[in-house]
């Protein structure tokens, strides 16, 4: 028997060994964590209980049968973050690049699977240069089969795709299906083409990083929801993000006692909005000063700034914060915030997580660009989220909303729960200026006239009363008031139970 157990002990330090310690030195070398390593630091001590380590490819093609390698590139298993389960697979780019055949998919499908079956969220570490080449559509089945249980998990499981490496070709349609992407910067990249392939078909000349980088992907495209500079701090701040999330779609999100009190009132939101309405103003100060202890988990913060998007918790429970950001573009609504905000928005009601927006938007960018772009289809998406979502919606209008934007954002009109406003809101169709210059058209010219009728529509509709008078908006209140007003709603709204009619899905205007 003890033969046996040493033949084992023997088998699985081979195993550990992934691709040979030549391999472990170049991953090292280039600021890169092996896959164990990675998951060392993602789990908690000692939580770690592999599975699949023995499994092999069955390739016999290019002299593959010679070249095997326990665990197949892929290290898979479960164990937990602060005590709560979560499953991880993590690619071994020391054993044939991470690249993905059948048995590599076999082992991502299994702990997907599980992962259903128990409620539990599943974490990928990414670093793979693809579909094993060797194999050829085999590998290309096993990422499909990868796809659909991404599909069949979104909503029901949280997923989140770690990007610690190369990450190219059909390979990134994985994680762009999971929920959340995190990246590391400078050594970590996504592209669906490579700058060769670039190169030879469009005559363009640029790297991998320009391409897609964590910085590319933090800003241009929006893909990368957060991006950390090495691989220690990514998993790290891995480990905090899962603190906000329930294990799946039947839980409510994790409950965090705080010492900030629900009733703090904070008075410096007194004077946060100029006097001027056409001065800016930094919304995130707002949240930072609301929520509980300044912590506010912002995500993609360099992509579509004029919205801002993130978790915090109001006194211990978790919710998603989305809100305009009049410092940037005025804070209009355009393309790329609303199609940013709508799918957070559809997040945080799949995973019952209250949400709490903050409004001061002045209407939908005009012009050519955004025409011609489809903001009426992306626009779209926002409102149909908001529309769509069941979860507690709260919404605090700090100044302007305006025109359709008003409507978009979480408005009463489209199932808000608690709705209010500070005195500072202007709640009408358009800004005073634009409706005058409409409705007084024959008086342009007239400098005195135009100031006058301008200034009686300011009196008039440049506030929240109108829309108080007919119950759009809940209650007027002084903004120091607003932690102690969100938490209260929040405690109100703890159980609360709203249903969708039965459809087989909706057709959001994607
Ligand atoms: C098999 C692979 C591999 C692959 C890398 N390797 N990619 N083996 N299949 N796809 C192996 C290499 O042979 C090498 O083996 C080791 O991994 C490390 O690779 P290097 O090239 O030495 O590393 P590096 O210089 O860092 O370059 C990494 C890389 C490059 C940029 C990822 O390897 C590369 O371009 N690979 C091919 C990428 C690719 O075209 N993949 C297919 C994409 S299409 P040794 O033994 O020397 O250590 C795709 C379709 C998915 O993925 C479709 C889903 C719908």
């Amino acid at each position: 028997m003890k033969d046996i157990v040493d033949q084992l002990e023997e088998k699985r330090q081979r195993a550990r060994l992934g691709g040979g310690q030549a391999r472990i030195d170049r991953q090292h070398e280039r600021g890169k964590l092996t896959a164990r390593e990675r998951i060392e630091l993602l789990l908690d001590e000692n939580s770690f209980e592999e599975w699949d380590a023995f499994v092999e490819h069955r390739c016999t093609d290019f002299g593959m049968e010679d070249n095997k390698v326990l665990g197949d590139g892929v290290v898979t298993g479960y164990g937990t973050i602060n005590g709560r389960m979560v499953f991880v697979f993590s690619q071994d780019f020391t054993v044939f690049g991470g690249s993905l055949s059948e048995a590599h998919a076999e082992k991502i499908c299994k702990i997907l699977d599980q992962a259903m079956k128990v409620g539990a969220p599943v974490i990928g570490l990414n670093d793979s240069g693809g579909a094993r080449i060797q194999e050829g559509v085999v590998s290309l089945g096993g990422y499909a089969e990868v796809f659909q249980r991404n599909v069949l998990a979104s909503g029901v499981i949280p997923q989140i795709s770690v990007i610690m490496g190369p990450c190219a070709g059909g390979a990134v349609y994985s994680p762009a299906m999971t929920d959340f992407i995190f990246m590391v910067r400078d050594s970590s990249y996504m592209f669906v083409t490579g700058p060769d392939v670039v190169k030879t078909v469009t005559h363009e000349v640029i790297t991998a990083e320009e391409l897609g980088g964590a910085k590319t992907h933090s800003t241009v495209s929006g893909v990368c929801d957060c991006a950390y500079d090495n691989d220690v701090e990514t998993l790290a701040m891995v480990r905090r993000f899962v603190n906000y999330l329930p294990s799946n779609n039947r839980e409510k999100p994790p409950y965090r006692p705080t010492p900030d009190a629900p009733g703090r009132v904070e008075m410096s939101l007194d004077t946060l909005i100029p006097d001027s309405p056409t001065k800016p103003y930094d919304m995130k100060e707002a949240i930072y000063k609301i929520v509980d202890d300044a912590e506010f988990w912002e995500l993609q913060p360099d992509h579509a700034r004029n919205i801002v998007i993130g978790l915090a918790r109001m006194d211990g429970h978790p919710v998603g914060v989305v809100a305009n950001q009049p410092l940037v573009q005025a804070g209009c609504l355009d393309i790329e915030s609303s199609i940013k905000a709508g799918r957070f928005v559809r997040f945080c009601d799949a995973f019952n997580i209250p949400i709490l927006t903050f409004v001061d938007v002045p209407g939908f960018m005009p012009g050519s660009a955004q025409e011609y772009g489809g903001i009426i289809k992306h626009g779209a998406k926002l409102l149909f989220a908001y529309a769509e979502a069941t979860v507690p919606k709260i919404t605090v209008i700090t100044r302007k909303a305006y025109g359709g934007a008003y409507d978009v954002m979480s408005s009463k009109h489209l199932r808000g729960d608690v709705n209010l406003a500070w005195p500072s809101a202007e709640i009408a169709v358009m800004g005073p200026k634009g409706a005058v210059e409409i409705i007084f058209r024959g008086d342009i010219g007239d400098e005195d006239k135009i100031a006058e009728r301008t200034e009686e529509y300011r009196q008039k509709f440049a506030n929240p009363f109108i829309a108080a008078s007919r119950g759009y908006i809940d209650d007027v209140i002084a903004p120091h008031a607003t932690r102690k007003r969100i938490c209260r709603s929040l405690a109100m709204l703890r159980d609360k139970r709203l249903e969708n009619p039965w459809r087989k899905h909706d057709n959001i205007p994607l």
